[in-house]
């Protein structure tokens, strides 16, 4: 209750027909004490009338760019800069498209444009049309923007199509925006250190041995921390991704060069979340000029690399250690051994041969195991959602951490 009263939370309508649902989670949030505004396309106030979320929110419903001549606050401006966070509940494909491609064409996706609050989209529609891969391009891209999604549920929908599409439920629409609240300050002083993305163990010039690591994972948990309001160092091997907002992003290549950025920042760091794929080897030569192709055979010899992870746990003191674990076999045993070996505090255990896991996906499932022993299953969600709930377990296990002061 305590956590929303007051917030201001502007929640956009677009025209689906879960529209009428999106009275409950008003009327819900007033309950809970938020200020509540509403945009609504014009596609929204043919499934449902605005007098309904203006007695809902107790305000007045914005529909309309021009729709107030004499005004002197400009609609879109002054929402954008009041929303503490903007919850689009249902987004339909349209919206999702145009949000992506930067048109800003109407009140609702020109506030969006202009705001600098975080915004949720709850989608709702067909399944062919949820899972028509344009829009789930839309998605992932908007995804890797720091768009937050609260995916919809499976079911039969409103057309009589069976599939995903339906909007999810109301109260996990609900508790995604408690969650958002109640998470966004409780990083608040420490530094965390996140390393993502894969290394490159280079033989020559132009070639490298590597792994598919896409840096999402990493990422994710960056965006997150960097949402909860920690101080974040990123030290990422080479990925396509944008740096999440707020976050030191520090790149390197090989091995070697992370081992000596997380070495360098270590000292100063509270947590660690180690996501990276670090290569375990690297060619023991390196053939400065590129290698030619003349014999049949090419014989490398390996060697070891530095084990990152190992080393922070020889040089833990009270720092917290979150390590992960790709499997693909003996999931939980080997993470066990991993987590006894290099002294960690907490594992995150992946199998990376599930569908919906593990490398490239834009989703993650795993298996959360702590120092005494307990084991706490995470199911497959986003990795964004992945993240904040791996945080969420940590900092319940460690109420008292040392807060760095800036
Ligand atoms: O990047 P994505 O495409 O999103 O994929 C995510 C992921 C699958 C890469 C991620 O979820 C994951 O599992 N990361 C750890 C991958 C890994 O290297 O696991 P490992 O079991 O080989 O290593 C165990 C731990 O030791 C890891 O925290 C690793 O960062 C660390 N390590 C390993 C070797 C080494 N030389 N130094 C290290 O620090």
């Amino acid at each position: 209750m305590e956590v929303l009263k007051d917030k201001r939370i502007l929640i956009g309508i677009t025209g689906g027909i879960a529209a009428y649902k999106a009275a409950e989670v008003v009327s819900s949030l007033v309950k809970k004490g938020a200020q509540v505004k509403v945009i609504m396309t014009a596609h929204a106030m043919e499934f449902i009338k605005p007098l309904t979320l203006e007695t809902l929110s107790g305000n007045p419903v914005y529909y309309d760019m021009f729709s107030r001549p004499g005004a002197w606050e400009i609609d879109h401006i002054s929402l954008a800069k009041w929303a503490e966070l903007v919850v689009v509940v249902p987004a339909t494909a349209n919206i999702l498209g145009k949000v992506a491609h930067g048109i800003a064409d109407d009140l609702l996706s020109t506030t969006i444009m202009a705001t600098r609050a975080q915004v949720i989209f709850a989608p709702a529609m067909n399944t062919n049309m949820y899972t028509n891969p344009i829009v789930q391009e839309n998605i992932s891209f908007l995804r890797s923007k720091g768009y937050m999604f609260i995916p919809p549920a499976a079911g039969r929908l409103a057309c009589g199509d069976y599939g995903e599409g339906k909007l999810a439920d109301i109260q996990d629409i609900l508790a995604e925006i408690d969650n958002y609240f109640s998470r966004k300050s409780d990083l608040k002083g420490l530094k965390v250190l996140v390393t993502a993305g894969p290394t490159r163990e280079y033989l020559d010039p132009v070639r490298f041995i590597s792994n598919p690591s896409s840096g999402k994972m990493g990422y994710a948990i960056a965006a997150a921390c960097a949402e909860r309001g920690a101080d974040v160092e990123l030290v990422s091997g080479p990925v396509l991704l944008s740096p999440p907002p707020g976050v030191r992003l520090h790149r390197v290549e090989t091995a070697q060069e992370m081992f000596e950025k997380v070495m360098e920042l270590f000292p100063s760091c509270n947590i660690v979340f180690k996501a990276a794929a670090v290569g375990d080897y690297r060619p023991e030569a390196y053939c400065p000029t590129k290698i030619k192709k003349d014999s049949e055979r090419l014989i490398l010899t390996l060697i070891k690399n530095p084990d990152i992870l190992k080393e922070l746990g020889r040089r833990k003191d009270d720092r917290i250690l979150v390590g992960f674990a790709a499997e693909t076999e003996n999931i939980e045993e080997y993470a066990r051994k991993k987590m006894r070996e290099k002294n960690l505090d907490f594992i995150v255990a992946n199998d990376v041969t599930r569908h919906g896991a593990g490398f490239e996906k834009n989703t993650n499932e795993g298996l959360l195991i702590t120092r005494e022993g307990e084991v706490i299953a995470i199911p497959q969600m986003d990795k964004r959602e992945f993240a904040h709930r791996i945080i969420d377990e940590v900092i319940k296990r460690i109420p008292v951490l040392r807060r760095v002061s800036n």
